[in-house]
């Protein structure tokens, strides 16, 4: 039987998502990677409730994370009927569709038909009444963004999903997003994109637009999916997510002079007296803006050095 701590609300700061009643933790857990069948499964059970004892509310999903597709969602399901069924209320669970997840015309893109199906198939994998926050995964070229918008706005309308959001939406598509969700009744409480030392794209405009528009701001992948921390400094270390079959972790998507920055902020931790990833996580959290910080972690002490990092502000 699992017991939460009871301590947990005062180890972490909670930030306002935008305008919104909303608050989050500084840091969040995203369940992408670690959280599969592939992967242990006591393993993965302890790693979230090391982070809802340490006071994170928020668990980011999404219906493909892997693998195989839906299997986070249903192991996730599992440690929240087991363990944290008398805490759902404390709790914001989030997912989203918009990538591939399964064949035919209708399992990727982000068509009103995918993605209401989708969250109803996430709903049962997780078994779950609604989640708190769903989120179109990616901005469509195919699809009018008005269809897209119109499903989160159902979504939302039929007590499926308490709140709706986007993900990697360039800002001008962002822009044109929340103008059509607010115009419908419901606003765009927050969007995801990727943002880290290693991926500054989001300073060009998306979050001043989101700070101006009072929308929340989730960092994913700050620490650029492990590229942030000391391991690779002396090659692919075995476990590691670069070591993993099918990757989304090649170097060579990187810029050359990738390794150098590294350094560079490897010895600026070194002199503030903390780890790589600890200053990856407090530079992010610097601007206000940011929500949270949507962090993966592949064991709990991976967590816990993350954590600490909110004892260190930028
Ligand atoms: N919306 C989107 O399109 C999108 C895309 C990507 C991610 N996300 C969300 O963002 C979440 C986080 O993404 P991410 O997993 O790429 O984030 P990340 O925090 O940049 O990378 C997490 C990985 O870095 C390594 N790591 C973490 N803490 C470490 C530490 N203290 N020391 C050494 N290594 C450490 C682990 O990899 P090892 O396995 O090598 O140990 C871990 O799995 C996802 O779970 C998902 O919820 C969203």
């Amino acid at each position: 039987m699992y017991t939460p701590d009871k301590a947990r609300y005062g180890k972490i700061n909670y930030r306002k998502c935008g305008k919104s009643g909303i608050k989050l933790p500084e840091i969040s857990l995203g369940l992408w990677q670690n959280f599969g069948d592939v992967d242990d499964f006591q393993k993965s059970r302890e790693i979230i409730l090391y982070a809802f004892d340490s006071g994170i509310t928020h668990f980011d999903l999404a219906n493909n994370y892997e693998p195989p597709f839906g299997s986070a969602e249903r192991n996730f399901g599992r440690i929240l009927h087991n363990d944290l069924s008398d805490y759902r209320d404390e709790l914001i669970i989030s997912t989203k569709a918009g990538y591939n997840m399964w064949e035919g015309p209708y399992g990727n893109g982000s068509s009103r038909k995918y993605l209401l199906s989708s969250l109803d198939q996430s709903l049962k994998r997780m078994h779950l009444d609604y989640v708190d926050i769903f989120y179109s995964h990616r901005y469509d070229p195919e699809t009018p963004i008005e269809e897209t918008m119109g499903a989160l706005d159902t979504a939302v309308r039929s007590g499926k999903a308490l709140y709706a959001g986007i993900s990697n939406y360039p800002v001008e598509k962002a822009r044109e997003a929340a103008a059509i969700l607010k115009s419908l009744g419901t606003p765009c409480l927050i969007h995801q994109p990727k943002y880290s030392m290693l991926w500054r794209e989001p300073e060009n405009g998306l979050i001043d637009f989101l700070g101006d528009e009072g929308i929340g701001c989730i960092a994913f992948s700050p620490l650029a999916q492990g590229m942030l921390t000391n391991k690779y400094a002396a090659g692919i270390p075995q476990g590691s997510r670069a070591a993993r079959d099918n990757t989304t972790l090649r170097f060579e998507n990187f810029p050359p002079d990738t390794f150098d920055k590294i350094r560079e902020y490897a010895t600026e931790a070194e002199k503030r007296g903390i780890s790589l990833a600890q200053l990856a996580i407090s530079w992010v959290l610097r601007d206000a803006r940011i929500t949270s910080v949507l962090v993966g972690a592949s064991s709990v002490a991976q967590l816990k050095e993350n954590i600490e990092a909110l004892n260190h502000p930028y």
